[in-house]
């Protein structure tokens, strides 16, 4: 029997009053793939991961993680069945340190029972990968919008998961600061993780991704490689609009 994919849904649906901000979107992201989701703001993109991690509610559609229906479940259930993510607006706990709020995470996933004194010494480690020893000490408010990130991603590691979905974890970053989060990515896909990243910075996207995903109003657009996708005339269509689209055709060399 083959394995099922680490994350799939279907026909997973959300709608806000009138507004459908995620539309029957059925999808599955298989064991060790970096899946790159991109579309306009607005699209759903960050609505789609709170249906995944139980922050938001479906209207309709199923959610399955290793072939098990998690639908509705709520983020901390999530997080047992080692689902992870990290949100588009940093949520550090204020008053604790940046150790500190990394064991917080240690301490609340899927390893729970461990003590206090393990919970640092993992942090550490946490840390470590994500390049942040330096500034365990210091509070969230004190680090730069890169290390803010770094938190960000180190709460989510801290969880120990096996699913990590990334919620523009690069915006506003410096051309020079984005390659070592790249690295990062692909190091953790490469210890077995399978990785959804939401992100606007196409370079980022091109060169991480196995696979790219496209939502507009809420629907699949398309999905395909990297390259493919990136130069579907329906693509730059729902970026830059129609307009756009029709004067520069022909030109993309797709
Ligand atoms: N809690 C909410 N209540 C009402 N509308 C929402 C809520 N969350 C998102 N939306 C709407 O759903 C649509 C998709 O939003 P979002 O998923 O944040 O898009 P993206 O992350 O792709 O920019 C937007 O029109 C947004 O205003
Ligand atoms: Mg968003």
């Amino acid at each position: 029997m083959s394995t099922p994919p680490v994350l799939e849904t279907r026909g997973l649906t959300r709608r806000f009053g009138g507004l459908e901000a995620v539309a029957d979107v059925s999808f599955s992201v298989p064991q060790g793939e970096i899946l790159g989701v991109i579309g306009p703001n607005g699209a759903g993109k960050s609505t789609f991961i709170n249906l995944v991690t139980g922050h938001v509610k479906p209207s309709s559609g199923t959610v399955l993680v290793h072939g098990k229906d998690m639908t509705g479940a709520k983020p901390w259930t999530l997080a047992q069945a080692r689902v992870a993510r990290t949100f588009q607006i940093v949520k550090p706990f204020r008053g604790m340190t940046v150790r500190e709020n990394v064991a917080v995470g240690v301490l609340y996933g899927p390893n729970h029972a461990v003590t206090m004194a393990r919970a640092l010494v993992r942090a550490d480690e946490v840390l470590d990968d994500v390049g942040l020893e330096g500034a365990r000490d210091r509070g969230p408010a004190e680090l730069s919008t890169a290390d803010a990130r770094r938190l960000e991603l180190a709460k989510a590691l801290a969880l120990d998961p096996e699913l990590l979905l990334l919620d523009e974890v690069m915006a506003g970053l410096r051309d020079n600061e984005i390659q070592p989060g790249l690295d990062l990515i692909r190091r953790l896909r490469d210890r077995g993780l399978t990785i959804l990243v939401v992100e606007h910075v196409m370079k980022a996207i091109r060169e991480v991704s196995d696979r790219v995903l496209v939502i507009h109003q809420g629907r699949v657009l398309t999905s395909g490689e990297p390259d493919e996708v990136l130069s579907d005339p329906r693509v730059i269509e729902a970026y830059l609009g129609k307009r756009y689209a029709e004067r520069h055709e022909g030109e993309s060399g797709a």
